[in-house]
């Protein structure tokens, strides 16, 4: 089973920028990066906490890389592979999304990747 969630409208985020989401029990960020979308689930593989450092920062200085902000973790943005600290060779988990004809950001879930 999996479960639909809304977004937002994609010209939200721009392009190097990232924007965090609360959904009914989880927690997602997107970022832009050449024109394309990409979401995670807000959840460090170090730890599971979430990654920003501020609302809706999820970068690092130069938005080169998703930063965590537990302990510097940085990670892909098109593929979420964490390439240095203390979760190297993990992965952010990834959302597949799509664009709706009204520009919504919409995802879509399995049941399992909600929290309780
Ligand atoms: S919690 Fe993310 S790097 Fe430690």
């Amino acid at each position: 089973m999996t479960k639909t969630f809304t977004l937002g409208p994609e010209h939200d985020i721009e392009e190097n920028q990232s924007k965090g989401y609360e959904l009914p029990h989880l927690q997602v960020f997107a970022v832009r990066r050449d024109g394309l979308l990409y979401v995670y689930k807000n959840d460090c593989p170090h730890l599971n906490i979430n990654l920003e450092w501020q609302e809706d920062q999820f970068l690092d200085m130069d938005a080169a890389f998703i930063q965590c902000s537990g302990h510097g973790a940085l990670f892909e943005i098109e593929t979420g592979l964490c390439i240095s600290g203390p979760c190297q060779g993990e992965h952010l988990t990834a959302i597949a999304h799509e664009i709706d004809a009204h520009g919504q950001i919409v995802i879509n879930v399995p049941e399992e990747m909600l929290d309780n």
